[in-house]
C-alpha cells in the first residue's frame, strides 16, 4: 500500500532576522497507492519541503501527512527519496551504494549485496557493479540513486528534479526506463520537476502549484494512454495548459 493523505499542510520557516517565511500554505491533496503524481510551480513554492515533509525529514508547522492512515513523523524505509544531484555516497562503490539503505535497516552484509545486485540489474548497470560514481555518467548516476531507493522495497518513491541535471536524450531515456520500473513494482510516485513534458509524459496527475507560499493552483488529470506521444495533439493541449497556469504565476 502507499496511499498518502495531505490535509492542510503548511510549513513556515524563520529568516536569518526572524521573519517569518511562508512555504507551504495549506496543501491538501489525496495521493492513492500506486499513483504517479507529478509537481510542477514555481521556484520557492514548496516543493522540495512538501516531499521532505512526506519524507520525514522536516516537520510541518501546521497540518498533518498520513501513509496508508499512519501519521508520517520520522524517515522510514517505507519512503524512498531520489535527489536532484550527488545524492550517492562518492567514496562507496555502486554496489554498496545501492546496499546502503538496507545495511541502515539491519539487513545482514550478504544478503544487502545479494538484493542490491537484483536493483542493480533492474537499471541495467551490472557491470559497474563496483565502480565508484566519479566513473559514472549523470545518467547512470541517477540510475544507481533510483535503484539505491528502490532496495528497501519502499511503497512511495519521492523524487525531486531527479533528471534535471540530464542532456534531454538521457532524460527520456530514463523517464522510459522509470514508467517501467513503476509498471512492475508496487510504489506510489511523487515526482517534482520543472519541466512540463516531463509531466505531462509520466503523471497521472499533475499539481501545479501557485508562487509562494505554495498552496495547490490546480490538479490536472492525465487521461492519456501509455506509453504517450510527446506529439501528440492531446499532450501539447496539456502542455500549455500548464504552461498558461505557470505564466499566470509569473505575473502575480
Ligand atoms: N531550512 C530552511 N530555512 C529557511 N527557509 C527555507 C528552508 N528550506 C526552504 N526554505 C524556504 O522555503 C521556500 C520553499 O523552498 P523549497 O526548497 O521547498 O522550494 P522549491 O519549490 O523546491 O523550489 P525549487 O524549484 O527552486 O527547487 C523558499 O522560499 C526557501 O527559501
Ligand atoms: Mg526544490
Amino acid at each position: 500500500m502507499g496511499r498518502l493523505t495531505v490535509t492542510n499542510v503548511s510549513r513556515t520557516f524563520k529568516k536569518e532576522d526572524g521573519a517569518p517565511i511562508g512555504a507551504l500554505d495549506d496543501v491538501t491533496l489525496e495521493i492513492k497507492d500506486k499513483e504517479f503524481v507529478c509537481f510542477i510551480g514555481p521556484s520557492g513554492c514548496g516543493k522540495t519541503t512538501l516531499l521532505r515533509i512526506i519524507a520525514g525529514l522536516d516537520t510541518p508547522t501546521s497540518g498533518e501527512i498520513l501513509l496508508d492512515g499512519t501519521k508520517i513523523s520520522v524517515p522510514d524505509a517505507k519512503r524512498g527519496m531520489v535527489f536532484q544531484e550527488y545524492s550517492l555516497f562518492p567514496w562507496r562503490t555502486v554496489i554498496d551504494n545501492i546496499a546502503f539503505g538496507l545495511l541502515m535497516q539491519g539487513t545482514k552484509k550478504k544478503k544487502a549485496i545479494k538484493i542490491a545486485e537484483k536493483y542493480l540489474e533492474f537499471v541495467g548497470l551490472e557491470q559497474f557493479k563496483n565502480s565508484f560514481p566519479y566513473e559514472l555518467s549523470g545518467g547512470m548516476r541517477q540510475r544507481v540513486a533510483i535503484a539505491r531507493a528502490l532496495a528497501t522495497e519502499p511503497q512511495v518513491l519521492l523524487m525531486d528534479e531527479p533528471f534535471g541535471a540530464l542532456d534531454a536524450q538521457t532524460r527520456n531515456t530514463l523517464q522510459h526506463e522509470l514508467l517501467e520500473i513503476w509498471g512492475k513494482k508496487n510504489v506510489t510516485i511523487l515526482f517534482v520537476t520543472h519541466s512540463m513534458d516531463e509531466a505531462v509524459f509520466l503523471a497521472d496527475r499533475i499539481v501545479v502549484m501557485s508562487a509562494r507560499p505554495g498552496k495547490i493552483k490546480e490538479i490536472i488529470d492525465v487521461d492519456l494512454p501509455r506509453p504517450r506521444d510527446r506529439t501528440a495533439p492531446e499532450s501539447n493541449a496539456l502542455r500549455n495548459h500548464v504552461l498558461k497556469l505557470l505564466a499566470e504565476e509569473r505575473e502575480r
